[in-house]
């Protein structure tokens, strides 16, 4: 996929934009939001009403010393903070419901997003990036925004029932406590632009975090085979220092907003008590007037104060959505296309027509590749390691897409075939086979969830695995940890055979899959395999010749071109030929050997069939 159309800079999103793309996502939950929010309203209104409440227990208590009052005044307090405590309880839980639900609601969006993402974007993203991208900034998007829109709601309604409050007593000194936060229009720009500078390296630093932390757990072993714990350490220190750093320019930049706003409001405040005493002088205001202004200023002011670090959150979490919703608008190349046309079965074969392929532009990793497998054959790709021999088997199920020529299946270009009922088609067992955590039962069915209990019974004979679990206690319900880490390297690829057996594909693609055994293992596996292959078209990429040898054609690759084709006898045959020369080669280091069970399983088999003969 494009980086670039993925990690480019990233503009905060406006309120119109936001509102445009959470508006879907609030919808179903329209009724209860609107709930929430509407108790807000009384919420933001009360402190209206404890501004207003100044005036007059100034004006009747303290001044005219009104016995009723006095004796109505501690139900009146108790009483409004309980109904002010239980509108509070409401309204948060209405609200955290909300915000919940759309946070999960938007994480399961991403999280099916992702699942089309093509194998280049894990090649070129790693795994702390898409944590990042997809787990952490979904809770930031939607958890700020929406306790922030339902803070400014509440301020929103208390600052207009307070602005009132300000009027009715005095609209001069209104006037004067306002215009000061004229002041506030650049510093807020300022904090702005800063936070969208920072940012992304924030971003990038976060997901190195989580990228290490998901690194030493793979990589637990070789940690401490190498001794690396120190090196590990270092290089962990060094990306929390940067990560320190960051965070500190962003402290550094922003967080003077908030203090900042504090000397605005005292400059408010300062003017309304300089300017007010005047106005009681000059008899335009009463005393309680100028209470009740003060008190509901004070009101004003003190939220606005913090709103320095809402803003700042809020510019964070615009950021944050914009990059949420540049995941959920990118479009995978690899997808299937508008008039799919949906295949039940390979009928004719296989054919690469003039098949270039690179990873990285203008770095060819296949060169003009023209194959043809008729179905129910057997084809076996053999040559030296980086010659391109996994990348061609890749393009068949579509994991990239080629440069330019065609991949075929019954005359059709694989790029008009419904994705889906493509991959129906092929069963893979790769080199490294991902097991996920459960249980082997569970890992095995992922190739048919449909499969009965004996159809999983065949499966687990025909790859072998049976012995082996048979001495399970639990047997095929053993759970096999993350990873499948509880299995041998020849356990989890026989688990990964039966998993592609039982997935019953007419095309059958084994790449390494014995590679990781050793010879006796590979003995059982390579029976196993033989199963998997009957009555099937098979790629298989092996150096075991007696799989190589049978194969209907040979394919030899090498710097991502086909360097040979034909049967293992025709290719024996070409004195010079690069086959030849790879059985030379390895014939010659067999000989060398002293102790043939550790030579290399391929001429192991050459020699063995010479034997034979
Ligand atoms: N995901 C990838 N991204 C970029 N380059 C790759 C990727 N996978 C393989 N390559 C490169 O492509 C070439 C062919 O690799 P591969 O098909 O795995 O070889 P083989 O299976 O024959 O050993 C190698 O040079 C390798 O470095
Ligand atoms: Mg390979």
């Amino acid at each position: 996929m494009d980086k670039n159309a993925f990690n480019a800079e990233v503009n905060p999103t406006t309120l119109k934009d936001f509102i445009k793309r959470f508006g879907p996502l609030i919808k179903p939950y329209r009724f209860r939001a609107a709930l929430g929010l509407a108790f807000t309203i009384p919420l933001g209104a009360m402190d209206g009403a404890t501004a207003m409440f100044i005036k007059y227990y100034v004006d009747n208590v303290v001044v005219a010393q009104s016995a009723r009052w006095v004796s109505l005044l501690p139900y009146i307090i108790v009483g409004y903070a309980v109904a002010q405590g239980a509108l509070q309880y409401c309204s948060l839980y209405l609200n955290g419901w909300v915000g919940n639900k759309i946070t999960t609601d938007l994480k399961e969006k991403l999280y099916k997003k992702l699942l089309t993402f093509d194998p280049q974007f894990f090649d070129t993203h790693n795994s702390g990036d898409v944590v990042y991208r997809f787990y952490s900034d979904a809770d930031t998007a939607s958890n700020t925004l929406i306790n922030n829109v339902k803070l400014f709601l509440t301020r929103g309604v208390s600052t207009i029932s307070l602005v009132f409050v300000l009027l009715y007593n005095s609209w001069k000194l209104t006037f004067i406590a306002v215009a000061v936060f004229g002041l506030l229009v650049w510093p807020m720009q300022t904090v702005r632009k800063k936070i969208k500078k920072i940012t992304p390296k924030l971003v990038s630093s976060g997901s190195d975090v989580i990228t290490s932390y998901n690194e030493t757990c793979g990589g637990s072993k070789t940690i401490a085979a190498y001794n690396l714990q120190d090196y590990q350490f270092k290089k962990q220190r060094g990306i929390l220092q940067n990560l320190f750093q960051l965070s500190m320019k962003m402290i550094k930049h922003t967080n003077w907003l908030s203090p900042l706003m504090h000397v605005v409001v005292a400059l408010g405040v300062a003017g309304v008590a300089w300017y007010g005493h005047h106005l009681i002088l000059a008899g335009e205001i009463t005393m309680g007037n100028f209470g009740a202004f003060l008190g509901s200023l004070l009101l004003l002011y003190t939220p606005l104060k913090s709103i320095g670090n809402s803003y700042i959150d809020i510019q964070k979490a615009f950021l944050a959505t914009e990059r949420v919703f540049r995941i959920l608008d990118y479009k995978p190349k690899i997808k299937s296309p508008e008039d799919a046309k949906i295949i039940s079965g390979v009928k004719k074969g296989i054919s690469f027509e003039r098949v270039f392929f690179e990873y990285k532009e203008n770095a060819p990793v296949l060169r003009d590749i023209s194959l043809s497998v008729p179905v129910g054959s057997t084809t076996a790709i053999v040559g030296n390691s980086g010659g391109g021999k996994t990348t061609l088997v890749n393009l068949i199920p579509r994991f990239y897409d080629i440069k330019s020529g065609a991949v075929k299946i019954d005359g059709r270009d694989i790029r008009e075939l419904d994705l889906f009922s493509l991959r129906r088609q092929i069963a893979v067992v790769f080199q490294d086979n991902f097991l996920f955590s459960g249980t082997i039962r569970e890992n095995i069915m992922l190739g048919n969830p449909h499969a009965t209990a004996s159809e999983v019974e065949e499966a687990v004979k025909g790859a072998h695995l049976d012995g082996f679990i048979a001495a399970l206690k639990d047997g095929l319900d053993t759970h096999i940890g993350e990873r499948g880490v509880m299995l041998s390297g020849g356990q989890k690829q026989r688990a990964a055979i039966a998993r592609a057996m039982l997935k019953a594909a007419p095309v059958v693609i084994l790449d390494e899959a014995t590679s990781a055994l050793d010879n006796k293992s590979e003995a059982i596996v390579q029976k196993a395999i033989e199963n998997l292959m009957k009555n099937r078209t098979v790629f298989v990429i092996a150096h075991r010749l007696s799989t190589v040898q049978n194969a209907d054609t040979i394919v030899v690759i090498n710097e991502g071109k086909i360097a040979e084709t034909g049967t293992h006898e025709e290719l024996l045959k070409n004195g010079n030929g690069a086959y030849k020369n790879l059985y030379n080669a390895q014939f010659k280091e067999k000989k060398k050997k002293q102790n043939p069970a550790k030579s290399l399983p391929l001429f192991e088999v050459f020699e063995e069939s010479a034997d034979e003969k």
